[in-house]
């Protein structure tokens, strides 16, 4: 059995990139009977950048939503908030110690934030700390990641390892699995889709302003009757990730063929999204809407969390000496 764990920032609504590109992707891996997933959102994290706390707790609450809307199982795996298990932070402090300076200010990461951001905290200089606290903290084996994460994850097993090294065998040491080809969704201007680009398409919105969003894709100016070429279209791109192969290649032959409008293609894709997610569309309106119900999800997947750390971490204590 691995332990499979990662954190997920609480950034925003989930749109359509984040659902294909890593939350179906990451419940598929969780349906493994052989996994054992410990998923949680970094919300402590948070706080190095979002500074308002409704911003915040709403963002918390539409991310946990959407996981467990799209199918996450919170029984058979851990869901959690990482500020209600505090132990965090206790672990943290132990792993600073063991943390050398340069290795923070010299991470991609920070000096990157460095440069852009008017607000360089502490907190964004001991971000990798708190990180490999997270890991550390449930054994975990197994860490799925971006690339851009890659470097957090040696830190982590430095970290670890530099403690064992003066304690004996206490930390597991973790493999990153950093996920290389995973599909890039196409926004509604064609670039990525990305919060930070105002292009997303957030399918969790009502129907009226999903078909207003679907309808803002950007598209050329061939006229309605003459052919187009769908494999430059940002609607067709959309529409072939989603659609199965019968439904794509109709879609290509009505684009080719001439009397096919773009607002015609753009119904479609409308019509397909609401049909395919008919059922994660609901669910996420209805844990929206009964915040107790989702809150009793989180809390089980924290009490459990807290059992898995307190234990971690009580081993922790006794092998430095406290
Ligand atoms: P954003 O760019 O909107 O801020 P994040 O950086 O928070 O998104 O991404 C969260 C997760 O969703 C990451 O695992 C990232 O790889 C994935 N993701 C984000 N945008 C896309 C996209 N356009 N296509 C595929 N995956 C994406
Ligand atoms: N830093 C990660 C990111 O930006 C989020 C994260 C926090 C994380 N703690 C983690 C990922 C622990 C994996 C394991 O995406």
């Amino acid at each position: 059995m691995a332990r499979i764990l990662t954190g997920i920032q609480s950034s925003g609504k989930p749109h359509l990139g984040n659902l294909l590109g890593a939350i179906l992707p990451a419940i598929e891996l969780s349906k493994d009977p052989a996994n054992d997933c410990f998923f949680f959102i970094a919300d402590l994290h948070s706080l190095t950048t979002i500074k308002d706390e409704k911003v915040r707790l709403e963002n918390t609450r539409s991310v946990a939503a959407a996981w467990i809307a799209c199918g996450f199982d919170t029984g058979k795996n851990l869901f959690y908030r990482q500020s209600k298990v505090p132990l965090v932070c206790e672990l943290m402090w132990y792993l600073s110690c063991f943390t050398p300076y340069p290795m923070l200010a010299n991470a991609h990461s920070f000096k990157d934030k460095a440069d852009k951001l008017s607000d360089v905290n502490a907190g964004l200089f001991s971000y990798p700390v708190l990180m490999a606290a997270d890991i550390l903290l449930y054994d975990a084996n197994i860490v799925p990641v971006g690339k851009d994460q890659k470097q957090h994850l040696e830190m982590t097993r430095d970290i670890a390892n530099s403690f064992n090294h003066r304690f004996g065998e206490t930390f597991v040491i973790p493999e990153a699995q950093i996920q290389k080809d995973l599909m890039t969704v196409p926004g509604t201007d064609g670039q990525k889709m990305s919060k930070s680009y105002g292009n997303i398409i957030d399918i969790f919105q009502p129907d009226k302003s999903l078909r207003k969003n679907v309808m803002s894709i950007i598209t050329d100016s061939t006229p309605l009757e003459e052919p187009k070429n769908p494999d430059t279209c940002n609607v067709f791109s959309l529409y072939r990730l989603l659609a199965s192969d019968s439904q794509t290649e109709e879609m290509r032959q009505k684009y080719e063929g001439g009397n096919y409008g773009y607002g015609q293609a753009k119904q479609e894709l409308f019509e397909l999204i609401t049909k395919k997610y008919e059922k994660e569309r609901q669910a996420f309106d209805e844990l929206m809407n009964n915040p107790s119900h989702l809150e009793d999800l989180l809390k089980d997947g924290e009490k459990r969390a807290t059992e898995v750390a307190s234990e971690v971490l009580a081993r922790v204590k006794s092998k430095a000496g406290y």
